[in-house]
């Protein structure tokens, strides 16, 4: 049993009072291995950025709650180490029954999401409304989800097939009757790694900003979580074939629809499959080009100053630098 308080973390209650006010994301970065997240620390740290660590049921099964909050304490000792203030949450990702909240939260997480997005509105309203009134007891955070956003979150998963936009009066009506600090919404991204279809003339779809608008009207101050936002960078994806991989399509969301996204009401994004193919692109390459190779250290010891690269082009992207 931890406190989050005791493993150096902060909720997410503030970050988002912040990161509205001053039309910025708080980059929310999911990590599966220690090198990855020891990048997403020296990238927070380099850039003066706070960051949500995501951490979802799966790596729980990986690692345990245990080894999870370990880690991360480590991480918030060495900023601490730094004399850097940066606020760090531990959110729980798609965390999809209210056991697996509780459990999240016993062990040091800061703030979970409860995604009952599957579910009939009111289904999701009254699982929600439980998380949030066990949550707001222990000051920690919670994020729901409001409509639903196809492709598979992380290799296993299925894939949730059509999405389908959020409505913005619902939107209003599941905020107020569930007290959650923040909703996902489903405006055009999508998980995995073919988030658009190209139009018949080879553009990309745009986001619906006209939803965020109307979701800031009804909720004025209410932050907004994108969930489905890595950009998929055709280089990556490239590699990954050069090497031997197979990943036949691919598109994801382009940056400048992310910057726009967060000088609106949208405060947290939501970024797993561009650290995913970055880290796997490289291992690629690195084993590739080092056949006698009989230790991962080949591969983990490279990958960190180039994901730490990735991560500190995510947090200009969202407009997070400098602000602690
Ligand atoms: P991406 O697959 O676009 O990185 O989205 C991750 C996500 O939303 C995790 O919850």
């Amino acid at each position: 049993m931890y406190n989050y308080r005791e493993l150096g973390l902060v909720n997410t209650r503030e970050m988002f009072q912040k990161a509205y006010k001053e039309q910025y994301a708080v980059p929310a970065f999911n990590f599966i291995s220690i090198e990855q997240y020891n990048a997403i620390i020296d990238a927070a740290a380099e850039k003066r950025s706070p960051v949500i660590l995501l951490a979802s049921p799966n790596l729980h099964k990986q690692l345990g709650y245990e080894m999870v909050a370990r880690v991360v304490q480590a991480g918030t000792d060495r900023l601490k180490n730094m004399d850097m203030e940066i606020p760090v949450a531990l959110h729980l990702d798609h965390g999809m029954s209210f056991e697996q909240c509780v459990a999240a939260v016993e062990n040091g997480f800061s703030s979970v999401m409860i995604d009952g997005s599957a579910l009939p509105f009111e289904e999701n309203i009254a699982l929600t409304k439980r998380v949030v009134e066990y949550a707001h007891e222990r000051d920690v955070t919670v994020e729901g989800e409001l409509g639903v956003l196809s492709g598979a979150e992380e290799e296993g998963d299925e894939n949730r097939g059509e999405s389908s936009y959020t409505d913005p009066a619902m939107v209003e009506e599941f905020v107020k009757r569930t007290g959650v600090d923040c909703l996902a919404v489903s405006v055009g991204t999508c998980h995995g790694l073919v988030k658009l279809k190209v139009n018949d003339d080879g553009t990309l779809p745009e986001l619906r900003y006209d939803l965020i608008e109307d979701m800031q009207k009804r909720l004025p101050g209410f932050p907004l979580v994108l969930h489905g936002a890595s950009t998929i960078r055709p280089e990556w994806v490239d590699m990954i074939n050069q090497y031997g991989g197979k990943v036949e399509q691919a598109v994801g969301i382009p940056e400048e629809q992310i910057e726009k996204a967060v000088k609106m009401a949208v405060c947290k994004v939501n970024i797993a499959s561009d650290g995913w193919i970055c880290a796997l692109a490289n291992t690629r390459r690195i084993l590739a080009e080092n056949p006698g190779a009989i230790d991962s250290r080949v591969f983990t010891l490279k990958n960190r100053p180039i994901l730490k690269e990735l991560y500190e082009h995510k947090i200009e992207i969202m407009g997070s630098q400098q602000k602690y």
